[in-house]
């Protein structure tokens, strides 16, 4: 991946992976077509548009490049509007929304060969042909793999599957748990399909205990979702008290199975996973926040600027929504400090992942952040804000 040196060029990278100009982003976002937006988002120059290989399984990715085009064309006519009793479910420019929240989210069964939209077949409308039906089915699968649910890890965010190492915030299922709660974990390639998940730890953050129990990882790719089949961590139950680490399990799982493709994701559900002695009413607040607002803050918003926010780049905003870093709102602020708080390592500044992440893997970063901070300077100022902010945090 190329180094970039600047703030701007970050953003401009990011938009530039996606073919858009910066300032055109927000405006072209909500206009995408299937057509259009397979050229327009191949973010990876080496794979051909229109290849199978997404490189960004994010479902609402998955919806708007694999599916969007031919529903809208296939079932629009009749379905972007009301039909009888049946309310539109492909509501033009809405089609996302609309169709994930038709009936309360009726579509996203699980298992999903049940959906409706997979069994609705010829009607006063054609039946999806079978290579549309795959489609739709991997995209439901996606969809339902991230949410909310039973067995399921709620909307914490899937990585990437490769080396790397690992934060998965609960801050999308915060206030179920706890913003400065995460899962954390290293990942290396063995062999051909083949992972080994090394230093599998959760920890809580200072507001609740948590439990959780019976961890499993999935994996997401465009061809659909599919359980880790061995299963390792099947006897777990963990209680972790507030503010505390530990390791899961034996803190190591071989994944054997991982699609054939390098554009996987991964994630993890869990049999349960709750509150357990939360802390009561108290507040929780950044107790440096003059630290973190405006230096750390300052730092982040380019980040939002280019790709860590809504209707930026999906994975990025999934793994951290940094859109209050525009905020001017107090409370927003707060809120935001405390999110970004959960990447950070209190103990040892400088191994956030928050710092981790855009250092180049040459000077100890991660391999698997596709952006890093090539000019030196910009690197030490941010690594120094967000040192001098995580003591006061301590
Ligand atoms: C010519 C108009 C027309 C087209 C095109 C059409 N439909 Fe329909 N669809 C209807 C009508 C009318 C109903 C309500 C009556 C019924 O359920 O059969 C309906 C109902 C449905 C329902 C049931 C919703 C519910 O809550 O009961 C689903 C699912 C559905 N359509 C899917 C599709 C899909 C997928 C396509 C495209 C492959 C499609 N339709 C294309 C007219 C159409």
């Amino acid at each position: 991946m190329r180094s970039v040196s600047t703030n701007t060029d970050h953003a401009a990278q990011c938009a530039s992976r996606r073919g858009l100009r910066r300032e055109a982003t927000r405006q072209l976002v909500g206009l995408l077509s299937l057509g259009a937006g397979m050229a327009l988002l191949g973010c990876t120059p080496n794979l051909a548009p229109e290849s199978e290989e997404l490189d960004d399984v994010h479902p609402q990715t998955m919806f708007d490049r694999l599916v969007k085009k031919d529903l809208v064309r296939d079932c629009g006519v009749c379905h972007a509007i009301a039909q009888g009793s049946v309310m539109p479910f492909l509501t033009m420019g809405q089609e996302y929304q609309a169709i994930t929240a038709y009936k309360g989210g009726a579509f996203l069964t699980d298992p999903v060969i049940q959906s409706l939209l997979l069994q609705k077949g010829q009607h006063a409308g054609p039946p999806l042909a079978p290579v549309q039906a795959d489609a739709v089915k991997a995209w439901l699968e996606a969809e339902v793999a991230t949410r909310p649910g039973m067995n399921k890890s709620g909307l914490m965010p899937t990585v990437p599957l490769q080396d790397g190492e690992f934060n998965m915030s609960f801050e999308t299922i915060a206030p179920v748990l706890d913003p400065l709660a995460n899962l954390t974990f290293s990942l290396k390639e063995e062999g051909n399909r083949i992972f080994r998940v090394s230093q599998l730890k959760l920890t809580a953050g200072p507001g609740t205990g948590i439990r959780l129990k019976h961890p499993r990882f999935y994996f997401l790719s465009a061809k659909g979702t599919s359980l880790d089949p061995a299963d390792t961590l099947v006897s777990v139950d963990l209680t972790v008290a507030a503010g505390k680490t530990a390791t899961v399990g034996g803190g190591t799982v071989l994944l054997t199975q991982a699609p054939e493709t390098n554009r996987a994701r991964i994630g993890i559900a869990f049999e349960l996973l709750e509150r357990v002695n939360p802390m009561g009413m108290m507040e929780l607040k950044c107790k440096a926040f003059n630290l973190f607002n405006p230096p750390v803050k300052n730092e982040l918003q380019p980040c939002a600027q280019s790709c860590h926010a809504p209707g930026r780049n999906n994975t990025a905003n999934g793994a951290f929504n940094m859109e209050a870093s525009l905020s001017s709102d107090e409370k927003t602020l707060q809120q935001f400090c405390l999110n970004t708080l959960g990447r950070v390592d209190r103990a040892a500044p400088r191994n956030s992942i928050l710092i981790k992440q855009i250092t180049p893997a040459a000077q100890g970063g991660t391999p698997n952040h596709p952006y890093k901070q090539g000019d030196a300077n910009a690197l030490a100022r941010f690594t120094n804000a967000v040192d001098a902010w995580a003591k006061g945090e301590k």
